[in-house]
């Protein structure tokens, strides 16, 4: 850790941090040597004691949660996690970026340069297309050069974190040939906090179902940021699970291959890609959910069918840490030119 890291902590704001990612942020930075945490709101009608909402903060900060003021969130910080569900953002990410303020959207806002599928997908018009233009999307192991540079930092979904960190080497060196599918499962922390029948603890304990088959609003995501990625587009049919446990993302990827591929030549590949990526695991045998429960890392492992015509591929990631938190985290640590696993190991 540089001495700079430790002189200069910066001043950060969480807005959105009473829900399941703010939580997870404060978690983390409460504990980051490069930040000094300074505002954290909600939708609170009135300042409240943070560890009042979160009983396991007490004595570790005696911060409020206030009721969001964008203008005193922006006087108070210089760098802001926005953790706000998808269409809240884009009504308060503007004024922080025309104050000069350094933003990271958890939320899928600033995600989707396309405003017709963003209308798609969250059915409501976008409002802010010129920092939308400007965003970047904040998928460290792909983009980690623009992220250095950028402002607003749209932070990747958790769906499309395990399953574009799983194929991008794949699609990038061209070795798919046909239509890949995707079966992901997801904990049901990846739905946010909000109070739903069909969540509740008798229907959702030890139950598990599939749900928006082919139509998910993470599919135009995966698809544009791997054409960016790699230059050509390619078939997807998604089918996204949600199952009774706590935390985590499981994503099978069944990849059809254009030709013969050993075990030993995938992990190369892969390993040629993500060599500099300090949080992405690739093994040659299939990975474990709670191996990456709590951490920021991705686990990816494959199988070769015995036919060699697929690859299945599994990618696996704590949806609250690598798949928004930790990964908002890396991204600051990136922006702010300090090393990217600070406060993350
Ligand atoms: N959960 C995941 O695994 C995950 C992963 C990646 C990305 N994301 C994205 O991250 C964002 C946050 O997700 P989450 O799961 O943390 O959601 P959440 O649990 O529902 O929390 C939402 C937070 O936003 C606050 N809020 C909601 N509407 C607001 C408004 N109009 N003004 C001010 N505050 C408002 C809530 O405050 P109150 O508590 O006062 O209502 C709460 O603090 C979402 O956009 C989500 O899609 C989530």
């Amino acid at each position: 850790m540089s001495l700079k890291v430790l002189n200069h902590k910066v001043k950060t704001a969480v807005i959105g941090a009473t829900g399941f990612t703010g939580e997870k942020l404060v978690e983390i930075l409460l504990k980051h040597p490069g930040v000094d945490l300074t505002y954290l709101a909600s939708r609170t009608p009135k300042p409240v004691a943070y560890s009042k909402f979160f009983g396991r903060f007490r004595k570790k900060t005696n911060l409020f949660c206030e009721p969001l003021d964008i203008k005193k969130a922006a006087k108070k910080s210089e760098f802001l996690f926005v953790s706000l569900p998808h269409t809240a953002s884009m009504e308060y990410i503007p004024y922080l970026i025309m104050q000069g303020k350094k933003v990271v959207d958890l939320s899928a806002d600033y995600r989707i340069k396309k405003a017709s599928n963003y209308k798609k997908y969250y059915h409501k018009a976008h409002k802010d297309k010129v920092n939308l233009k400007k965003a970047v999307y904040g998928l460290s192991e792909i983009f980690k050069d623009k992220i250095k540079k950028a402002k607003l930092i749209a932070n990747p979904g958790c769906y499309p974190t395990s399953v574009i960190l799983g194929l991008y080497p794949f699609l990038k060196d061209g070795l798919i040939k046909g239509e890949v599918i995707v079966d992901s499962k997801s904990s049901i922390t990846g739905a946010g906090r909000k109070a739903v029948i069909e969540y509740h603890y008798s229907n959702i304990a030890n139950n598990f179902w599939a749900y928006k088959p082919f139509v998910h609003q993470h599919v135009p995501e995966i698809e544009a940021i791997l054409k960016e990625a790699c230059g050509h587009a390619f078939g997807l049919l998604f089918s996204p699970h949600v199952a009774g446990i706590e935390a985590g993302i499981y994503s099978t990827i069944y990849v059809p291959l254009k030709k013969k591929i050993s075990r030993e030549t995938v992990k190369k590949i892969y390993d040629s890609y993500y060599r500099d990526c300090p949080f992405v695991r690739v093994s040659q045998d299939l990975p474990k959910l709670k191996e990456v429960i709590g951490t920021n890392f991705c686990d990816i492992g494959f199988a070769i069918s015995p036919d060699s015509r697929y690859c299945m591929v599994v990618s696996c990631i704590d949806n609250l840490i690598k798949g928004a938190a930790g990964s908002a985290v890396q991204n600051m640590n990136i922006m702010q030119g300090w090393p990217e696993t600070l406060g993350l190991l």
